[in-house]
């Protein structure tokens, strides 16, 4: 089985991130052959500034491999390395219908946000069927809010086949019902578009000035507090074990403890499970030519895999030579 994932390099890695596409990509990786990847040219949609993607790059590659992504395991790689990615990306623009990516939510939203409606922008999902087509990916670990686009692969690998005869197999979305959407301080979608994140290699203090923020309602210290949609019970459901999270349940139904308490268990339940990877990136930030050296070998292998689609995709369209 080969599963894929990308993540875009253009901001700080929030829980959302992690619990939503990092960890389960993580945990996938001894399941079959992972190709992960740092999605560098999609991040140039909202990105561009050359000294800001350099920095977000590396930070994604220490991210990734402090997260536990296995390099002995999994091919990690930089999208960029394999510009031939933009050749399959035409090939497949020359049968996607427009309507297809005037559905897309994600344009809309990112547009509606005041980002310029640009090509790139709106032929993003079509780059992003090229990276899950192009490695002949059967299971791709995302968040909830990718399952459109994944909607536009499988599409375009139909049609592609339609036209041209058997090339792709259609992929599969895999998204975690628990943590496909894990919301932000405010209760709305964890993103960094919405200013509501919880960054994972954050400093200490402001990480927690950020998990005392987490918007509460306004029930008396001494009430039950409604467990229903709460926030902070989400966040604690994704590090805290069963036992901590019925505790946690049972005493708000009690009352009697006012939110401030909670928090503060939720900023420590979130802070002691981050300690290890935190441990982790200082090593690895202290040994910059280790990740370049995982990059290479991982851009290396990437390609191999990358010619040989298109060796057949070439065959298919009418450009072999
Ligand atoms: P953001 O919304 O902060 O811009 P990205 O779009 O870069 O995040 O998402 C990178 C990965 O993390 C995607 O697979 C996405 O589905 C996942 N993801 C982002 N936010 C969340 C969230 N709040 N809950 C679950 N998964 C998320
Ligand atoms: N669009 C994805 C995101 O914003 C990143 C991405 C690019 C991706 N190409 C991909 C994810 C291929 C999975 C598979 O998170």
């Amino acid at each position: 089985m080969r599963i894929l994932s990308g993540i875009q390099p253009s901001g700080t890695l929030h829980l959302g991130n992690y619990f939503g596409m990092m960890k389960p990509a993580i945990e996938l990786q001894s399941r079959g052959e992972a190709f992960y990847f740092i999605a560098d040219y999609h991040a140039m949609t909202t990105v561009q500034d050359a000294a800001a993607l350099g920095a977000n790059i590396r930070g994604v590659a220490l991210d990734f491999l402090a997260c536990g992504l296995d390099p002995e395991r999994a091919v990690f790689f930089r999208q960029s390395d394999v510009p031939e990615i933009h050749e399959l990306a035409w090939y497949l623009s020359i049968i996607c219908p427009m309507g297809l990516l005037e559905r897309c939510h994600s344009y809309k939203d990112k547009v509606s946000k005041g980002l310029a409606a640009t090509h790139g922008l709106f032929a993003y999902p079509v780059l992003m069927a090229a990276d899950i087509l192009m490695y002949s990916s059967d299971l791709v670990p995302v968040g909830q809010d990718q399952k459109q686009h994944l909607e536009v692969t499988r599409d375009l690998a139909q049609k592609f086949n339609e036209s041209f005869g058997e090339v792709f197999k259609l992929p599969e979305p895999s998204i975690r019902e628990e943590t496909a959407t894990l919301p932000g301080t405010d209760g709305q979608k964890m993103s960094k578009s919405y200013n509501n994140t919880l960054e994972i290699f954050a400093e200490e203090k402001p990480f927690r000035k950020k998990v005392m923020s987490v918007k509460t309602d306004s029930t008396p210290v001494e009430a039950p507090k409604p467990t229903e949609g709460s926030i902070l019970l989400a966040l604690a459901r994704c590090v805290a074990t069963p036992e901590q999270v019925a505790g946690m349940v049972s005493s708000m139904k009690a009352g009697g403890t006012g939110y401030g308490e909670y928090k503060k268990q939720v900023a420590d339940l979130l802070w002691n499970y981050f300690a290890p990877f935190r441990e982790k990136r200082q090593a690895l930030e202290a040994n910059p030519s280790q990740i370049d050296e995982i990059l290479a070998n991982g851009a290396r292998r990437a390609r191999e895999e990358a010619a040989k689609t298109l060796a057949r995709v070439r065959k298919a369209v009418g450009v072999a030579r």
